[in-house]
């Protein structure tokens, strides 16, 4: 969908979206409309339940006094809740909401919002980012769909009076819905197509925007000594990787010592010889949701060209059950030298992830680093769908993390990684095994995790229960959410750009 910003004027045809407040508070723009239509809105408001809540939409078809064929009343809610997020959600709604009336172009008047959170600039620009959030669809395979079961919309413009200073505030968030984009697209992608080989291709495609990509080969994991990697992907046909991607975007690069992001890359989980069921095996296609994670704000970061050193690592393996896969009992040594007895070969993320942050750490000395993985399904017991699991080693980091997932709407929740779970995962014959019992797994597969960080800000994101959703969300279509992008791309914005 083609998103534009112009300057207010009455469109000679199509739709257009005016906003009422709650309570049928008429925007400057809906009052003036009303009013050449001989009362049409508040007439149609009058007989409906319409009453300007979020959410809510009154479609008014080819009224008098306008040339425009469809007016549709959209509800902004109370002015003192019109904030980003709302402003966001707004924009995703009208394009669900004009998706099944058959329109190919909407026009979007948005007026300034007395007594709300945003400027006006700041309002047209959040409007035009949920819609083209929302826009977003997975297709490539769908040969048959007919024409008229497709999303009509083709164009959407926002009418806002300061177009120009509005595009630029646009500007950047369009850059950050790109990224977004490409990991959506690439956690969608089924594991024939993404597997590590051909996901590192993909993480290489960020050269042309300046970032410098690495991919480590099997040989060279071996080298290097990650043993812990090697033993999750020796069961697949397809071999494991590494793939470092590095963005320098620091004024003076020199004395910047990177911010690095670490992502759980398991192209496809069977479980390996610990074998999960048959029923939903197909969703562990989108255990890479980390590393696509990654790969979408290392995208993001470039092609806004942020102020700031960062690198993204990223651990890729198959997990198959094969005659050369690894076996539960299995010993392997980890990068760090930590040696892990491998009880349940379905916790692998934790594996590969032991080895990407350790190589992260010892590489680059990155002054805060941050992991996202699907890692368990104890999260989605604790959490749901609705937040991910937050696990830090630092409380200011912690609360940034916090803070900036209010912010775009990506919620995370702390976790404690608190020592007394840590006797769970105490091995007899090795350093550590890779699973405790059920009890408390998520903060078990944490406290793992911190077996291999040195002295560092660290926090660990448990995505398993948000990284793909079932249901449509206003600015997230039902499939992969790519959520963590706009988190970590908050995070840097606000807290390492400088001003
Ligand atoms: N990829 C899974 C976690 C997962 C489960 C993500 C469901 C999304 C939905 C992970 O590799 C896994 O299998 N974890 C095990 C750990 C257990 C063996 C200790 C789990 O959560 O069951
Ligand atoms: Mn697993
Ligand atoms: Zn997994």
């Amino acid at each position: 969908m083609r998103i534009a910003i112009s300057e207010p004027s009455f469109p000679t045809g199509g739709a257009l979206v005016v906003g009422v407040l709650e309570e049928r508070k008429l925007s400057l723009t809906a009052e003036r409309l009303d009013k050449r239509t001989g009362g049409a809105l508040t007439r149609a408001m009058s007989t409906s339940r319409f009453k300007g809540k979020p959410g809510e939409f009154l479609d008014v078809l080819a009224p008098i006094g306008t040339k425009a064929d469809r007016v549709v009343l959209a509800g902004f809610g109370k002015p003192e809740n019109f904030d980003a997020l709302a402003a966001q959600a707004l924009g995703g709604r009208i394009v669900a909401h004009l998706s099944k009336t058959g329109n190919t172009a909407v026009v979007v008047a948005v007026d300034a919002v007395k007594g709300g959170k945003l400027g006006l600039a700041e309002s047209a620009a959040n409007v035009a980012y949920g819609a083209r959030l929302r826009s977003y669809r997975f297709d490539k395979y769908r040969t048959k769909e007919k024409e008229e079961d497709k999303p009509s919309l083709k164009r959407l413009t926002v009418l806002v009076k300061g177009a120009r200073e509005a595009r630029r505030a646009y500007t950047p968030l369009d850059k950050i819905a790109d990224g977004v984009f490409f990991t959506r697209d690439l956690v969608s992608e089924p594991a024939n197509v993404i597997y590590p080989e051909t996901l590192a291709r993909q993480a290489k495609t960020l050269a042309a925007l300046g970032v410098k990509v690495e991919v480590l080969n099997e040989r060279r994991l071996a080298q290097l000594g990650m043993g812990a990697l090697l033993g999750v992907g020796q069961g697949s046909a397809k071999p494991p990787r590494l793939v470092i991607m590095r963005w320098n975007g620091a004024p003076r690069a020199k004395d910047k010592r990177p911010l690095g992001f670490i992502g759980k890359g398991i192209t496809f989980d069977t479980g390996g010889i610990s074998i999960k069921p048959a029923a939903g095996m197909e969703d562990m296609k989108w255990d890479m949701g980390g590393s696509g994670v990654v790969i979408g704000l290392m995208k993001a970061l470039a092609e806004r060209k942020a102020r700031v050193n960062a690198v993204g690592v990223i651990a890729l393996a198959e997990n198959m059950p094969s005659a050369t896969a690894q076996r539960p009992g299995d010993i392997v040594t980890s990068m760090s030298g930590q040696t892990i007895e491998v009880i349940n070969t379905d916790a692998e993320g934790r594996l590969v992830l032991a080895d990407a942050l350790w190589y992260c750490q010892k590489r680059f000395k990155p002054q805060v680093l941050i992991d996202l993985a699907t890692l368990t399904g104890a999260i989605i017991i604790s959490l749901g769908h609705e937040y991910a699991g937050l696990f830090s080693n630092n409380d200011e980091l912690a609360e940034r993390l916090y803070a900036a997932g209010q912010a775009v709407g990506e919620p995370v929740w702390r976790m404690p990684l608190a020592e007394v779970y840590d006797k769970a995962i105490k091995s007899d014959a090795a350093d550590m095994k890779n699973v405790g019992d059920r009890a408390a797994g998520s903060i078990t597969a944490a406290l793992f995790l911190q077996r291999f960080i040195k002295d560092v800000p660290w926090a660990h994101i448990d995505i398993a229960g948000v990284a793909w959703s079932k249901k449509d969300a206003p600015t997230v279509p039902k499939g992969g959410t790519a959520f963590g992008v706009r988190l970590l791309e908050r995070f840097i914005a606000e807290h390492y750009e400088g001003k």
